[in-house]
């Protein structure tokens, strides 16, 4: 592949975001589970960049950790203007010619197809630049305007506090998404004379000094406002992740998912969901969750990070990196805690809270139980308020329950213990040695009858009461 036709991306993230009042860098903030920067960076890459490199500055440690080495680093110290940003990245493209994509950090709703209609407009207009640009049709406030010539070719994009009062009445205005020529930018960069209140490198000047040496200048007009939308504090940042959600339920949908009520569902970016399964309201979904065909999820339920086979029911219930396996059903009130899993057509029902054990096909958990490191065989019955006491204190035993076994309501299984294939426990049991197969254990005192007790307890209050 020769070099043209190399895409390259610059994401500038070096601002710090003041108003988000974090001591998080804005730009790490999350919509939906993912840091801006990387929806950034999903889009490029998405878009077919081949390499990005991100402009930090102010956090450029958590940054850097949070990317890791998948991208290129430029670091602008100072952070004097967004022209500057790019300037700082000249050494990571020296030797390289193509394209470049410019988008920031903290405008996560860019989607890659705008971005490649950037590049195909540069390819077929031979543009050094083409700008993204978005018709408010309202008073723009604070964004670049783009001010064309009588031919209606552009000109030049004038910032807020530059405009004249004509230029302020413009409501196109420069969405800081451009496919630049890389030679052409890094050439004309070091031309940029620093303007506004505190002397800046723009950007915004590059396409005005491209125009002036006869270059080419595109504009493409995109007609989607929201995915322009910047990030500057947390109600915006509420606003974004509210769009991002809208566009997330929106390709669950198109895949067959039914979603009863888009406005309190809560789907992060990674999440996967099989046809014809129902997201009933008031349920948030995040990490890496996946989620089979034809299953019934919620109401009132939050799943993170846990593998939902097919056929499965989840009703108000809390999972985290649990599983459960075709056909089982949860809650409500049930608490999968990690390594919790479920065998298919297992039953777990209301209060009841596993963590790190296996249940074995068919079995049913209904009622107020505590299973904790522990192996359960196929078709047990537990009975409701059984405890496993895994924790002594200092370490975290294990507890075996064979196939066909019936634990008694209210047992108390002291780990490590096993209980046999097919064996019962009696209810209301303490059950500190080992079961065998096919045996009964009693763990409690015997029950005594005394026989007219009461009569004569009675009697011998008379007159007290
Ligand atoms: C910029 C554009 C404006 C456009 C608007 C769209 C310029 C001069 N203006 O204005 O025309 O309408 O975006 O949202 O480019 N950054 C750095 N280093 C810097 C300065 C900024 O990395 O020295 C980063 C910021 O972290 C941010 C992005 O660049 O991610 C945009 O900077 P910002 O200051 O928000 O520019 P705007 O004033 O919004
Ligand atoms: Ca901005």
């Amino acid at each position: 592949m020769s070099d043209e036709s190399k895409v390259y991306g610059i994401i500038l993230a070096a601002g710090l975001g003041t108003r988000m009042n974090s001591k998080k860098p804005k730009c790490l903030h999350e919509v939906c589970g993912v840091p801006m920067v990387r929806l950034a960076l999903k889009a490029c890459s998405q878009a077919g960049v081949d390499r990005s490199v991100v402009v930090v500055g102010h956090g450029a440690d958590d940054m850097m950790a949070e990317l890791g080495d998948t991208v290129d680093y430029a670091r602008q110290m100072p952070q004097n203007g967004t022209g500057h940003a790019v300037e700082v990245c000249r050494d990571a493209f020296a030797g390289r010619t193509g394209e470049v994509i410019v988008t920031c950090g903290d405008m996560p709703l860019v989607k890659a197809e705008t971005m490649r209609a950037l590049v195909e407009a540069r390819r077929e207009t031979g543009a050094a630049c083409v700008i993204a640009s978005v018709d408010l049709k309202a008073d723009a406030g604070s964004y670049g305007r783009i001010i064309r010539d009588r031919n209606g070719e552009f000109k030049a994009i004038v910032e807020a506090d530059d405009c004249d009062p004509m230029q302020r009445q413009v409501t196109e205005i420069n969405s800081a998404v451009y496919c630049f020529d890389v030679e052409t930018l890094f050439r004309l960069l070091p031309e940029v004379k620093p303007k506004g209140r505190k002397g800046e490198i723009y950007l915004t000047e590059v396409p005005r000094l491209i125009r002036d040496e006869g270059g080419k200048v595109e504009v493409v007009v995109f007609s989607d406002v929201n995915e322009f939308q910047g990030v500057n504090d947390r109600m915006q940042l509420a606003e974004a992740a509210k769009f991002y959600r809208r566009r997330i339920l929106r390709r669950h949908a198109a895949n067959g998912v039914m979603i009863v009520d888009p406005d309190s569902t809560y789907i992060e970016g990674d999440v996967v969901i099989g046809q014809d399964t129902t997201i009933q309201p008031m349920t948030v979904i995040e990490g890496r969750t996946v989620i089979g065909q034809d299953c019934q999820i919620g109401p009132n339920t939050w799943i993170k990070d846990s593998e939902i086979h097919d056929n499965v029911r989840i009703f108000m219930s809390h999972l985290d990196r649990a599983k459960m396996e075709r056909g089982s059903r949860c809650g409500p009130f049930a608490n999968l805690r990690p390594d919790a899993e479920l065998g298919e057509e297992v039953k777990v029902g209301n209060f009841v809270e596993i963590k790190k054990s296996q249940i074995g096909p068919g079995t049913s958990i209904s009622h107020l139980t505590y299973i904790g490191d522990a192996h359960v065989g196929s078709r047990v019955n537990i009975g409701a308020g059984t405890i496993t006491c895994n924790y002594d204190g200092y370490a975290k035993h294990v507890t075996r329950i064979g196939d066909g076994a019936f634990i008694g309501s209210n047992s108390t299984l002291v780990a490590p213990v096993t209980i046999g294939d097919r064996a019962m426990t009696a209810a209301g049991s303490v059950v500190t040695r080992g079961v065998p197969d096919d045996s009964l254990a009693i763990g409690r005192s015997r029950q005594e009858i005394k026989e007219e007790w009461v009569t004569k307890w009675k009697a011998s209050r008379k007159g007290t009461e």
